[in-house]
C-alpha cells in the first residue's frame, strides 16, 4: 500500500479484520457481483457469448432401398430409415425447419467383401442425392463416403487376411466419392481413417471436373463406444474384430491435431471432430490451431442416451439436448452434426 501512512495502515487492517470476523461495517461484502448481470432474461440475453444458429445444424438421414418406407431405429427414438420417395418429403422437412444440409448415409439391400454398392451409379445414395437436389436444390447435401455399410464383413476398407488394407481401401473410397459427385453431392465426407483418402479424393474429384465440390474430412474420428446405435441403424458392425486399428485411441488429443493437420495438408476444406461431447478439447485446440471451418459429430449414442434418460424422467430432454448443442459450438464448431437438428431448429425458431 504505498502512499498510505502507517495509522491509516493500522484501520486498513483492523478493517479487513472485521470483515474476516463478520461484524458489521458500512461497506461489506463483494464489490464486484456477477449476478448482477444475471438478474433477467433480458440481461441474460445481452451478455450471452455464445448462441446457436440454425444455419450451424446438418441433419444425419439413413436411406434404403424400396418405397414409402420409414422405419424407426428403436435405439434412436424420433430417427427413421427412410427409401428414397420418403427421404425427399423428410428434405422438404429439413428444409423449412431452416436447416441448410443434411449428410447421407446409404443401406444397400446387398453387401459384398468389396463393398461394391458404394460406388454403383444407381446405388442407394446415389439415387437418394439425386432425388433431394432434384426436388431441393437449395438444401446442401452431404454424403458419407465409406464402405462398411456396403461391405459384408462390416468395415471401413478392404480386408485381406483378417487387415483392413489401406491403400486397396483408399482406391474404393476415392471411386465412392466420385460417385457420390457425379450424383450431384455438394460435399464428400470420407468417415473411414485410412491414411491418404482425402488426398486420393481430391486428386480424383478433380480429374474428372469436380474441383468445385468439397470435402468435409471426419478428421480426429475416435474408436467410440458412442457409435453403437448407428451401427444397428446401419447394420453396419463389424463381423470380427473392431475399428482400433483404423480410428483414433480415445486417449490421444495431440495425434488428433496432427490427423487433422494431414488432412488439411492434403485438401479437406472442413475438418470434424467425432464424438463431439467426449472430444471438446480437441475441438477447442482444433479451433485455436486451424482457420478452416470446424464440424463436430453429435453422434448416435450422445442423441440416445439422452433420450433415454428423458425418458425415465430422469432430466429434461429438450433442455439437455439444447445444452449438448451450445457447449459443442462453446466449445469451437461452426457445423453441427445432430439427429437432434430438425427438433432444435424448431425450438430456435420460436
Ligand atoms: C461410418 C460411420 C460411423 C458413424 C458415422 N460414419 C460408424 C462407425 O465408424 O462405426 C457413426 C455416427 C453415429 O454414431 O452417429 N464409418
Amino acid at each position: 500500500m504505498p502512499g498510505l501512512m502507517q495509522e491509516n495502515l493500522h484501520d486498513f487492517h483492523a478493517f479487513h479484520e472485521r470483515i474476516i470476523v463478520n461484524e458489521p461495517v458500512a461497506m461489506s461484502y463483494p464489490v464486484t457481483r456477477m449476478r448482477r448481470l444475471r438478474r433477467t432474461e433480458t440481461l441474460r440475453r445481452m451478455v450471452r457469448e455464445t448462441r446457436l444458429s440454425r444455419d450451424d445444424l446438418i441433419l444425419p438421414l439413413f436411406v434404403v432401398e424400396g418405397r414409402g418406407i420409414r422405419e424407426p431405429i428403436s435405439s434412436m427414438p424420433g430417427v427413421f430409415r427412410h427409401s428414397v420417395d420418403t427421404l425427399v418429403s423428410e428434405a422438404k422437412r429439413v428444409r423449412d425447419a431452416g436447416v441448410p444440409g443434411v449428410i447421407l448415409f446409404g443401406i444397400p439391400s446387398e453387401k459384398d467383401a468389396r463393398g461394391s454398392g458404394a460406388d454403383a451409379v444407381d446405388g442407394i445414395v446415389q439415387r437418394a442425392v439425386e432425388g433431394i437436389k432434384s426436388a431441393e436444390p437449395d438444401l446442401c447435401v452431404m454424403t458419407d463416403v465409406c464402405l462398411c455399410e456396403y461391405t459384408d464383413h462390416g468395415h471401413c476398407g478392404i480386408v485381406e487376411a483378417d487387415d483392413v488394407r489401406n491403400d486397396p481401401s483408399v482406391e474404393r473410397l476415392a471411386a465412392t466419392a466420385l460417385s457420390h459427385a457425379r450424383a450431384g453431392a455438394d460435399i464428400v465426407a470420407p468417415s473411414d481413417m485410412m491414411d491418404g483418402r482425402v488426398a486420393a479424393i481430391r486428386a480424383s474429384l478433380d480429374q474428372h471436373g469436380f474441383d468445385d465440390v468439397a470435402i468435409l474430412a471426419y478428421a480426429a474420428k475416435f474408436a467410440s463406444a458412442f457409435y453403437g446405435p448407428f451401427r444397428e441403424a446401419a447394420e453396419s458392425t463389424p463381423q470380427f474384430g473392431d475399428r482400433r486399428s483404423y480410428q483414433m485411441d480415445p486417449p490421444n488429443r495431440r495425434e488428433a491435431l496432427r490427423e487433422m493437420r494431414l488432412d488439411l495438408e492434403e485438401g479437406a476444406d472442413v475438418l470434424m471432430v467425432k464424438p463431439a461431447l467426449s472430444y471438446l478439447d480437441v475441438l477447442a485446440d482444433a479451433k485455436r490451431e486451424f482457420d478452416v471451418p470446424l464440424a463436430a459429430y453429435h453422434v448416435s449414442g450422445e442423441y440416445a442416451m439422452i433420450h433415454a434418460a428423458a425418458e425415465r424422467g430422469w432430466i429434461d430432454g429438450d433442455r439437455a439436448m439444447d445444452e449438448a448443442l451450445i457447449s459443442i459450438k462453446r466449445a469451437g464448431a461452426d457445423w453441427i452434426l445432430s439427429y437432434a437438428a430438425v427438433e432444435v431448429a424448431s425450438r430456435l425458431q420460436s
